[in-house]
């Protein structure tokens, strides 16, 4: 996959662009990225990139033609979403990274300061991402987010022992909980079940205790979940009232 970022500050991606998975999938050629600056493509000696909005108000609005044109140099095909970071875009999820994630190529924008000229969005945005509801100064955190979540489901990224599949969100659900050595500390254990070595009654426990966190913090997700009759029958033996009462009003 290919990642294009155009921003303001480039420089904000560096850190993170840079290490661990995000360097991997970069070194091992499954993916290549640049972060750009929107400052380049200013036509004037002041290389100027915002004004003030029209109407008048506070803060300043990136300028419609320096943006285009910065989009406009990438060259993106017309498949490629062309996607600005906003906290009026559509929610970010793990359904919208896995159908990033099976796409050659993104261009991402990212907004700063008031937010950029409408124009932009008519004449160059094919897709406006929020990752929460939630301001930032700039997309730049949100880039890196949407980068974060989509490159990691790219296969060969995580390898075979980070598999995706039973992440949180991936089927719906929360993810359960997770132990490891020791067997024993400060006096909690680990669940028998576990160590018992019986693969099919630890995949068993694994789903049941993903729709236990799912149900306890996050019951509306249950709703859209993809159930079996085991899992509806769990759940129904969760909500008799002396099972798992939750300890928050
Ligand atoms: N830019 C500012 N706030 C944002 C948000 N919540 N999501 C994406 N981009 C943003």
């Amino acid at each position: 996959m290919k990642i294009d970022a155009l921003s303001l500050f480039p420089a904000m991606f560096a850190s993170i662009m840079n290490a661990s998975m995000m360097w991997k999938a970069q070194d091992r050629g499954l993916l290549s990225f640049r972060a750009h600056d929107i400052r380049d493509y200013a036509a004037d000696k002041h290389r100027q990139v915002d004004d003030a909005p029209y109407g008048g108000g506070g803060g300043m609005i990136i300028k419609p033609d320096v943006l285009v044109r910065a989009i406009e140099a990438l060259r993106p095909a017309t498949e490629t979403p062309v996607i600005l970071l906003s906290p009026q875009g559509k929610l970010l999820t793990h359904q919208v990274a896995a159908q990033l994630a099976q796409l050659p190529r993104l261009v991402l924008v990212c907004g700063h300061y008031e937010g950029v000229d409408e124009r932009v969005r008519q004449l160059a945005i094919t897709d406006e991402i929020s990752i929460g509801d939630y301001v930032l100064t700039g997309g730049e955190l949100a880039a890196l987010v949407l980068i974060d979540s989509v490159v990691r489901l790219i296969p060969g990224v995580l390898g075979a022992q980070g598999a995706t599949d039973r992440d949180s969100h991936a089927d719906g659900l929360l993810e359960g909980a997770h132990y490891t050595r020791p067997p024993v500390y400060r006096g909690l254990t680990v669940p028998a079940i576990l160590t018992s070595g019986h693969h099919a009654e630890v995949a068993r426990w694994r789903r049941r205790q993903a729709l236990l966190r799912t149900w306890q913090r996050r019951p509306e997700l249950l709703k859209n979940a993809a159930l079996t009759d085991d899992d509806r029958e769990w759940l129904r033996q969760l909500q008799r009232p002396s099972a798992a009462p939750s300890l928050l009003t």
